[in-house]
C-alpha cells in the first residue's frame, strides 16, 4: 500500500475534513410520534438519493439491548455504557444489531413495536445515553446528503441543518394513523387507549430536561393533519430546494 501523502498539520486537516462534513447538506425532520415523519423522511431521502437516518431506531435498540440484557430502563449509567458498546447498521429499511458471535441479527421487527417505542422514550430522557449515541449519529452525514428524523435532529444533532422542519398533525389524527396501522398488521388495540399511550409519549418526549422535543426558531412547521404522504413530501423538497 502506498502512503497517504501528509499535507499540513494534523489539526489543518481534522478541520478542513470538519468543514467538508459540515458543507454536506442535512434536512433535519423532528416531530412527535406517529406524525408520519419516518415515511416522509424516507421518500424525501429517496427523491434526493440522500443518506436516511432513523434517528428513533438507536434509542429503540438500546431499549431492546437492555431488555436482553437484564438492564433497568432507569439505570442511566448501565444503559449509557450498553449504548456506547452498540454496533448498529442500517441497510435497506432493515436494522441489525451486531452480536457477540461476530454476525449481525436482524431486529427490524422486534424494535418496530409499541412496547420498544415506549421504551425508546423511555431510556431516551437520560443525558448519558444521548451523548453516547451523538456520534454515531453525526457518521450518517455523508456526500451527497443526509435526510434525519427524530426528536432534536435540527436542536442538537445537526443544529446547522440547512432546512428543518418540525413535521406533526394533531393527536387524534396521529391516533387514527397509528391505529389503523396497527389493526392492519393484526393487533387487538381499542382507539382510546391508542390515543392516551400517543399523549403520555408526547408529553415525556417534551417534557424532559434533555434535549426536548421543540419546534426551534429556525425550523418550519409542517402540520399534516389533512395532508397525503406525497402532498408532504413535495412541501419538504420544496423547502430544501428554496435553501439551497
Ligand atoms: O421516532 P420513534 O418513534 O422511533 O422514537 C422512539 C422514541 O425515541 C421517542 O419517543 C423518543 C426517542 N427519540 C429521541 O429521544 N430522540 C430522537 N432523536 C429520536 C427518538
Amino acid at each position: 500500500m502506498s502512503p497517504i501523502p501528509v499535507i499540513g498539520s494534523v489539526a489543518g486537516t481534522a478541520a478542513a475534513m470538519s468543514r467538508k462534513a459540515v458543507q454536506v447538506p442535512v434536512i433535519a425532520i423532528d416531530g412527535p410520534s406517529a406524525s408520519g415523519k419516518g415515511t416522509v423522511a424516507q421518500l424525501v431521502a429517496k427523491a434526493l438519493k440522500f443518506n436516511y437516518l432513523d434517528s428513533g431506531a438507536l434509542y429503540r435498540i438500546v431499549a431492546f439491548a437492555a431488555q436482553k440484557a437484564g438492564i433497568s430502563w432507569q439505570d442511566e449509567a448501565a444503559l449509557a455504557s450498553l449504548a456506547s458498546a452498540l454496533e448498529i447498521s442500517f441497510d435497506d429499511g432493515e436494522i441489525y444489531l451486531h452480536n457477540n458471535k461476530g454476525g449481525d441479527d436482524n431486529v427490524s421487527e422486534e424494535v418496530r413495536s409499541e412496547a420498544l417505542g415506549k421504551g425508546a422514550s423511555e431510556v431516551a430522557v437520560h443525558q448519558d445515553v444521548r451523548r453516547a449515541l451523538l456520534d454515531m449519529q453525526l457518521k450518517f452525514r455523508r456526500e451527497p446528503g443526509l435526510v434525519a428524523d427524530g426528536r432534536d435532529m435540527g436542536s442538537v444533532v445537526f443544529p446547522d441543518a440547512q432546512t428543518k422542519i418540525f413535521l406533526t398533525a394533531s393527536s387524534d389524527v396521529r391516533a387514527e394513523r397509528r391505529y389503523k396501522q396497527l389493526i392492519n398488521k393484526g393487533n387487538n388495540v381499542n382507539l382510546r387507549a391508542v390515543l392516551a399511550d400517543i399523549e403520555a409519549r408526547d408529553a415525556r418526549d417534551m417534557q424532559r430536561t434533555s434535549a426536548p422535543l421543540v419546534q426551534v426558531p429556525d425550523a418550519k412547521l409542517l402540520d399534516t393533519s389533512g395532508m397525503s404522504i406525497d402532498e408532504a413530501v413535495a412541501q419538504v423538497l420544496q423547502w430544501f430546494h428554496q435553501n439551497k
